[in-house]
């Protein structure tokens, strides 16, 4: 790793603005999270509260002040300008489960992609900033396209971990369609090879943390731009690896996003096409065959 003390700070462009966005929308959100809020439903389990909205009508207005010529999209409806050449994913409080629960998990994440002329809607163009700030632990994670990837002012790295079998691992369950999910199956195997599995609630602060170090990888189906723009970017300059299930490009549409410190991607990658195809995975228990085992246990 690099040593903070003798690294120099980037020459930012966009991450001193959009820090201070996210700075201020956190603040917002530390305020609604001590007073308590009233929780609605987007649908039938998903969760909404007046400080998502709140937070992403703040950053919107601040984004356009900061960046009149810039694009908006946001989870909470925000669609700004979608033609320009460079725009900012906004998920305005990703965790909003956990915030609702008073459980102090959740982030602000800001996404900067470019789009040059001509790119089909379809087409991802190039990530170019990203800030995470996480406003319980006053935790700011920044960066620029090649200029690495930044933790409250010091250089992050991923994690050195050679293995799967050594590793601690994050994934996450979408609040909807939770059936049409095959993860449950994912984190039952990845619970039995790792050190762990940490489904923390939020998929942001999970991409941050891999950058960090503080994850070897993180999983997860049916995520939207919003939630991994900013910690995709982050990963890749931290000197991890984004892909899909199988390897390939990511994409901010493609539902699916796998992220490790790269050391282990080649391993992850296998046991996806393993479990796909139903092939070497570790048998446990069911709940049945664990009552009669106890039984008989308790009858000698
Ligand atoms: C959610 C969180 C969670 C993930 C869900 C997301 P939200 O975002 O990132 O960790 O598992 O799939 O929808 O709704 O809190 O912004
Ligand atoms: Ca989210
Ligand atoms: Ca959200």
């Amino acid at each position: 790793m690099s040593d903070p003390q003798t690294t120099p700070v980037p020459d930012w462009v966009w991450v001193p603005a959009a820090s201070t966005i996210a700075r201020e929308a956190g603040a917002r959100l530390r305020e609604y999270f001590s007073q308590g809020v009233a929780t609605e439903y987007k649908g039938d389990v998903d969760l909404v509260t007046v400080a998502d909205r709140t937070s992403e009508k703040l950053i919107r207005e601040r984004l356009s002040a900061a960046f009149p010529e810039h694009g908006v999209f946001g989870e909470e409806g925000t669609r700004d300008r979608l033609d320009a050449e460079f725009r900012w994913y906004v998920d305005p409080l990703d965790g909003t489960t956990n915030f609702a629960h008073g459980f102090p998990q959740f982030c602000v994440s800001l996404g900067l992609v470019q789009r040059p002329a001509g790119l089909r809607p379809d087409e991802d163009g190039t990530m170019v900033a990203a800030v995470i700030y996480d406003p319980m632990r006053d935790e700011l994670f920044a960066a620029e396209r090649g200029r690495g990837a930044w933790l409250n002012g010091k250089p992050m790295r991923v994690s050195t971990t050679p293995e799967l079998g050594v590793a601690l691992v994050a994934t996450g369950f979408p609040s909807r369609k939770r059936h049409d999910n095959p993860n449950i199956y994912f984190y039952q195997e990845f619970t039995l090879r790792s050190h762990g599995v940490r489904r923390a609630g939020s998929a942001a602060l999970d991409l941050a943390y891999v950058a960090a170090g503080r994850l070897d990888a993180f999983w997860e189906f049916n995520l939207n731009p919003w939630d991994t723009a900013a910690g995709y970017l982050l990963v890749e300059e931290a000197g991890g690896r984004v892909t899909g299930f199988a390897g390939g490009h990511f994409r901010l549409d493609s539902k699916e996003v796998l992220s490790s410190n790269g050391l282990i991607h080649a391993e992850l990658m296998g046991l996806f096409d393993d479990m796909f195809a139903g092939r070497n995975l570790e048998p446990i228990l069911t709940p049945q065959e664990f009552a009669a085992h106890r039984a008989a246990q308790a009858a000698t």
